[in-house]
């Protein structure tokens, strides 16, 4: 019998991964930071069985939806050797569900990281960079958003005219020290389930109007955003949260299907976000996910006084915060 267990963070897009082409391959580059509170942890066994099996607990309940979606993922990855073996993968979030924090990225992270073990064992057990690409390539065909979560820190994904970035998998990114501690304070404005999800989101980009010029600016934002999180530059990098959280929206907006996932006070949080940074001079930016929820992204230095103001002016708009920080990485238990 085969036993291990992992944990993954979530991440944060700074620069968006919007629109696939081939195999689960990205439309352009993205970059991301991973989280520290954010994390699943997933727990997997595999032991000799009559045939190949799957099976899950999630919260320590049995899953359908997952069993069926994860047998035909572990199925679909090369070279793993599944004939007669039973899979049992037991899996819980830190973040509590209804949170509008996607569990994709870190879930299927986690599990990658797992798989990958379990294949490395049969020849060896290093856990070397040449380990994380192969785990960062498998969590990417569960969802390609996860496979920057096999990384800590920030992590980009995608060909982008440099040798060492990839398609198939994320690679870490070496930023200033001032955004070591990056904060992320989750404003959770909205928790039901998404009306469109986020590889339909995908898939409108395939005949979308304006999907060129997305993948033109995508690049453009990217290599800029590198720049200025190497060079310390907030004002740099928070410009560019605002600008590719919005032309995200736009896409969604503008998409062969059109639909809005933004909420009233959505919108009602960013013109006090901007207010705040105007008044107060303290570089306070947003960005957003494929959802209605705000991620707030600020250097830790302004913690106490953007903390309060989230508390006092921006929690009435919402149900929760998270207050979340660059995090350090998956971990092996
Ligand atoms: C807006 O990785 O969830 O969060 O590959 O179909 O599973 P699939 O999509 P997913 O898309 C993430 C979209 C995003 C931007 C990002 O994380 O880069």
């Amino acid at each position: 019998m085969f036993t291990t267990t992992w944990t993954a963070p979530s991440n944060i897009a700074f620069i968006k991964y919007w629109g696939k082409k081939g195999p689960q391959l990205p439309a352009n580059p993205s970059l991301s930071m991973s989280l520290q509170e954010c994390v699943t942890k997933t727990q997997l066994e595999v032991t000799e069985h009559d045939e190949f099996t799957v099976e899950v607990l999630f919260n320590e309940k049995p899953s359908e939806v997952l069993t069926k979606k994860l047998f035909d993922y572990i199925k679909s990855i090369p070279d793993l050797d599944i004939s007669k073996k039973k899979f049992k993968i037991t899996t819980s979030n830190t973040f509590p569900h209804g949170t509008g924090i996607a569990s994709s990225a870190s879930g299927m992270a986690a599990l990658a990281l797992c798989l990958a073990e379990y294949h490395k064992s049969l020849s060896a057990s290093e856990f070397d960079i040449e380990f994380f690409k192969e785990a960062s390539s498998w969590a990417r065909l569960g969802s390609g958003s996860a496979c920057r979560s096999v990384f800590g820190g920030f992590n980009t994904w995608g060909e982008c005219g440099e040798s060492d970035r990839s398609d198939l998998f994320a690679t870490p990114l070496s930023v200033h020290p001032s955004f070591k501690k990056l904060k992320d304070s989750i404003l959770v404005i909205d928790d039901q389930e998404k009306k469109v999800s986020s590889t339909a989101g995908h898939g409108e980009m395939k005949n979308h109007l304006f999907s060129a010029a997305r993948f033109e600016s995508a690049k453009k934002h990217f290599s800029r955003m590198v720049s200025a999180l190497k060079s310390g530059d907030m004002e740099e990098v928070g410009t560019l949260l605002e600008k590719e959280a919005l032309e995200l929206h736009g896409m969604m907006m503008t998409s062969p299907h059109p639909y809005i996932l933004l909420k009233p006070n959505t919108l009602a949080a960013i013109e006090l976000v901007q207010d705040f940074r105007i008044q107060t001079k303290i570089p306070l930016f947003f960005t957003l996910d494929a959802g209605p929820n705000l991620h707030l992204i600020y250097l830790d230095t302004h913690t106490s006084k953007v903390e309060t103001f989230i508390q006092h002016e921006l929690l009435p708009l919402a149900k929760k915060v998270i207050h979340d920080v660059c995090g350090e990485g998956p971990r092996k238990c």
